[in-house]
């Protein structure tokens, strides 16, 4: 392991932009389609991996929800979830807050209460496993309608205390967050954080739209709010924390290469970025991964990548004095080297 990978590795860090059914690696989906006896179009875990070469966001997702089909009980989604944990407990993350799209399920007949009750025992469990803290954050579909949205806010009720926070995920073009703002409000009210993936694909119009209309707590992605300088102040006035996501960027042609990636410059205009994984599974890599592609292509150096890592637990849910405890953490690991 380079000395960087190892620096960025012992870096006590946060993960808050991953989605569950992202992390399903290929071998995990061959040994859940035998075990639920489940076709699935490939033949082998290279043809799987052949598959994933995308031009744009939808690519990826018409494959990535073909992907989700082998989910069927509670103990995939158990499953699933815990090889999660367990890879990123190896990579000095401390805290995750992570997604998980409850309708993609739903729609196919599984149970709401099995997805959720796979997924919040392996994070209840995965605290004393792995030592790694948890939120879990239910997104919807922006594809579907704004009814099933509220269908599915109702269905989460019951479940309210395993949950911090709702996201909104999918196809961006064309969905604006304008079509949730009802739903956003409704979850606001039952006491919920609000996160929206905004300006991955879509104009600066759909982030001023996630602040001004839902009202959102964290930015998912972010990318093109590069392109308004009054939007970048205004984001870095209200501290905004910004989800970013490189090795994603790059799969999925939000940038052509990663020299190109916005990810130093927003740290530089004093945005409150933070760097994650995505779609592990799909994109190539885990966070770790993450920092060290941006780093390498960027050139950031051990002040940048303290700082990544800072703003992963300032721009969590965690109540403040767990912050500072990671902080204090960060702080001691800098100290020590
Ligand atoms: N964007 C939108 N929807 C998603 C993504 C993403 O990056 N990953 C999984 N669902
Ligand atoms: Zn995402």
């Amino acid at each position: 392991m380079s000395e960087l990978a190892a620096f960025i590795r012992g870096l006590p860090k946060a993960e808050l932009h991953l989605h569950l059914e992202g992390s399903l690696e290929p071998h995990q989906m061959f040994e859940l389609a035998q075990r639920n006896n489940v076709d699935i179009p490939f033949e082998s875990v290279e043809e799987v991996r052949a598959a994933y070469q995308f031009n744009n966001l939808q690519d990826f997702l018409d494959i990535y929800y073909q992907g989700a089909n082998v989910l069927l009980t509670e103990q995939d989604f158990y499953d699933m979830t815990d090889a999660y944990l367990m890879r990123v407990a190896e990579d000095g993350v401390r805290h995750v807050e992570v997604f998980f799209d409850p309708q993609t399920h739903t729609d196919r007949g599984v149970e709401f209460s099995t997805v959720v009750g796979g997924i919040a025992t392996a994070l209840k469990d995965g605290r004393q496993r792995y030592d790694i803290s948890s939120g879990l954050i239910m997104c919807f579909l922006r594809h579907l309608s704004e009814e099933a949205a509220f269908e599915t806010l109702k269905q989460a009720e019951p479940y309210l205390e395993k949950m911090i926070g709702v996201g909104l995920d999918s196809s961006e073009l064309g969905h604006p967050p304008s079509k949730f703002a009802r739903v956003f409000e409704k979850a606001k009210d039952m006491g919920l954080n609000l996160v929206a993936h905004a300006g991955e694909e879509g104009p600066p119009s759909y982030v001023y739209e996630a602040l001004d209309v839902l009202k959102i707590d964290r930015v998912d992605h972010g990318n093109r709010a590069m392109e308004d300088e009054e939007l970048v102040r205004r984001l870095v006035d209200q501290g905004m924390t910004l989800t970013v996501c490189p090795l994603s960027n790059l799969k999925l042609c939000v940038v052509d290469q990663l020299t190109d990636h916005p990810l130093k410059e927003m740290l530089r205009r004093g945005l409150r970025a933070t760097v994650n994984s995505d779609d592990p599974a799909y994109f190539g890599g885990y966070v770790v991964d993450n920092y060290l592609a941006v780093a390498e292509a960027l050139a950031l150096d051990r002040d940048h990548l303290a700082q990544l890592a800072r703003n992963s637990f300032t721009g969590s849910f965690l109540p403040t004095s767990d912050q500072e405890k990671h902080l204090r953490e960060i702080e001691q690991y800098l100290s020590g080297l």
